[in-house]
Formats: structure tokens, sequence, C-alpha cells
């Protein structure tokens, strides 16, 4: 294809205009590609594939098929946003599977962390194959692939085709509209299509999702207390100005209880741990000074709203030598 690279001389999308010329152009290369033909796309949710399944109901409508599967790792509200945006406003064909059950079933008593991360990318793919099957006349495979991807790819860093592990039987033709964008633009583009700002500009959110926030053997309870402390967490954040600003911010609910008093009777119950970083490319990072007074209201609502937990840590340690996440 044409534009599978770059253009060295290509200008950055950095204003509407630009992100417009871009859509434009792309809507007609996504129709010229697909025709009357069926498209597929892994809808997870996060910035690249909301915004290629933006534009490609912008080009082609329902012949796009968006399959969005919850593995019950999500934050809170996740999985009815993709819903709300894509199936009521934009008025998607989309497939909602809740293989909550499946992956926290497979994963139970699972403590090595790429041990979890293998079950959750493994499952993913066969949930992922198994809706796909069910459909008829699919003939191509959209996916968010972005430029820095390709360009890791190409050093070895990592490989970037979220679903290269599709079954030997399922051989799609790739249509990867945004694969000559940086995350910026993409955002810009995103913007432009008319996705709400907390999906453009949301903050990095790892593949095996709340997974990697519950260190060690993810068990129910404290999987909510995690999505539940996230919620509060990012609440705080957005109304105290710190969202946008700060790179990455998230809770951790570890394996071990400790002894606490709540209303006025012994508890024995988890911590959560807050972490907020910034950094400019996840190679490196460094703590967020949280104001003193925001930080005791976080943990005074944790405490008092999530069950089951009784105390609140704040993880003071720059990357590196901590890695962003846990896990
Ligand atoms: P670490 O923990 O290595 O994280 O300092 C660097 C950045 O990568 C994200 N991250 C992941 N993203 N799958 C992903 O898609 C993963 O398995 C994964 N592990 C870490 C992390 O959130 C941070 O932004």
């Amino acid at each position: 294809m044409a534009n599978d690279r770059r253009p060295d001389n290509m200008v950055r999308i950095t204003t509407p205009e630009l992100a417009d010329a871009f859509i434009a152009k792309q809507v007609e290369e996504i129709r010229r590609q697909v025709g009357d033909k069926k498209v597929l796309l892994a809808l997870s949710g996060g910035v690249d594939s909301s915004v290629v399944a933006a534009l490609l109901i912008k080009a082609i409508g329902q012949q796009l098929t968006s399959v969005h599967v919850n593995h019950g790792l999500l934050r809170k509200g996740e999985p009815e946003q993709v819903i709300e945006v894509f199936r009521n406003q934009m008025k998607a064909n989309l497939v909602y599977v809740d293989a909550t059950d499946r992956f926290l079933d497979k994963l139970a008593g699972v403590t090595e962390p790429e041990e979890k991360r293998k079950i959750i990318g493994g499952e993913f793919i066969e949930v992922f194959a198994e809706e796909a099957r069910k459909l008829e006349g699919i003939e191509f495979l959209a996916q968010g692939t972005i430029w820095p991807d390709i360009l890791e790819s190409e050093k070895g860093i990592k490989a970037h085709h979220n679903a290269g592990g599709l079954p030997e039987d399922m051989r799609f033709e790739l249509v990867e509209p945004v694969k000559i964008l940086f995350k910026d633009e993409v955002r810009m583009v995103g913007k432009r299509l008319g996705l709400p700002d907390g999906m453009v500009y949301r903050q990095p959110f790892p593949g095996p999702g709340l997974g990697v926030r519950c260190p060690g053997a993810i068990t129910r309870d404290r999987l909510e207390a995690v999505r539940e402390s996230d919620a509060i967490l990012r609440e705080e954040f957005a109304k105290n100005g710190l969202e946008g600003k700060v790179w990455q911010y998230f809770t951790v609910v570890p394996d071990f209880k400790s002894t606490g008093i709540k209303d006025g009777k012994r508890s024995f119950e988890w911590s959560v741990i807050v972490r907020a970083v910034n950094s400019t490319d996840a190679m490196s990072a460094t703590v967020e000074n949280i104001p003193y007074d925001l930080m005791c209201h976080i943990v005074d609502r944790i405490v008092h709203e999530v069950p089951g937990v009784n105390r609140v840590l704040y993880d003071f340690t720059p990357k590196p030598t901590g890695t962003i996440e846990f896990e």
C-alpha cells in the first residue's frame, strides 16, 4: 500500500484543519480498500482502537462490526462508556461480550505475573476468535496500530500486532488507518471525529488491565477494591485539576492484610497503594507531588467507601528502580 510508511516530510497533525484533511483522505482510502466488504475490529475502548472505530464508522458505517470483550479487568465505567459512545451515539454495529467469569476462572490461583499476562492475552484471542466465527463474510481486520508500534517492532522491542495471534484459519486483510500517526495526532483525529475527551485524552492503561494491579493471585474482593479505589482516585484528580497534568495514576491492592480500627472495633483488612507518576515515554518516571490536603481527602474516601480496606499507602519510588506497574 502507498501509505504504509510515514513520509519523511509529513507535517505533524497539530491543528483541527490538518486532522480534518487526514480524516477525509483516510475515509476515501478505507472505502477504496474495503469496497462493500465487511470489517471486524477488537474495540478495547483505548485511544487507538476507539479512533479506528470512529474512522471506520464514518467511512463504512454498518460494514464494520466492533467486538468489545470485557475481561473483567477494566476500570469502573469503561464497558458502559464503549456501549454508550459507539452503540448509542454513533449507532455502530457493536458486539459486547461479558467474559468476566471466563477470565477470572482461568486466572484463579495464578501468581506469576508473566503467566497472568499470557493467560489474559491468550483468552482474549480465544474469545475474540469465537465471536468472529459467529459472523459471516468478514474479509478485513481493522487494527489500531500506530507509528511508534511499527518503529518499535522494527527495532525488535515489541510485536505490534495486537490480534497477531489469531488462529491459522482466520486470515484477514488488515485495515490500519492510523498506522502513520504519532499518539498526539491520533488524539487530535479522535477529537475531530467527535469522541469524548475522557476517551481521547485518557491516561495509558495496560492491556492486562487491573489484573496487574492486583499482585499475585487475583481474587474478586481485591479486584473490586482496586476498581473502586481507582475510580475514587480518578474522580479526585479530575476535580482537583490533576487530570491531564499527571501522566499516569492508579491504585494497587497487594495480597496482604493489616490491623486497623473501624467503628471502634479491630479490623484486619487490605491496604490500597496509590501510584501517581510523570513520564514522557514510560522508560523512566518521577513521582507526582500530590498536595497533602488532597492526599488526606483521598485516603479518607478510600478507607470509608471501599469495602475491605483500612489503610492507604503512597508509593514514592521513581522508575528506576520501580517500574510504573507493580507486575
Ligand atoms: P512499566 O510497568 O514497565 O510500564 O514501567 C511502562 C508503561 O507500560 C504500561 N504497561 C503495559 N501496557 N501491556 C500493556 O499494554 C502490559 O502488559 C503492560 N505492562 C505495563 C504501563 O501501564 C506503563 O504505562
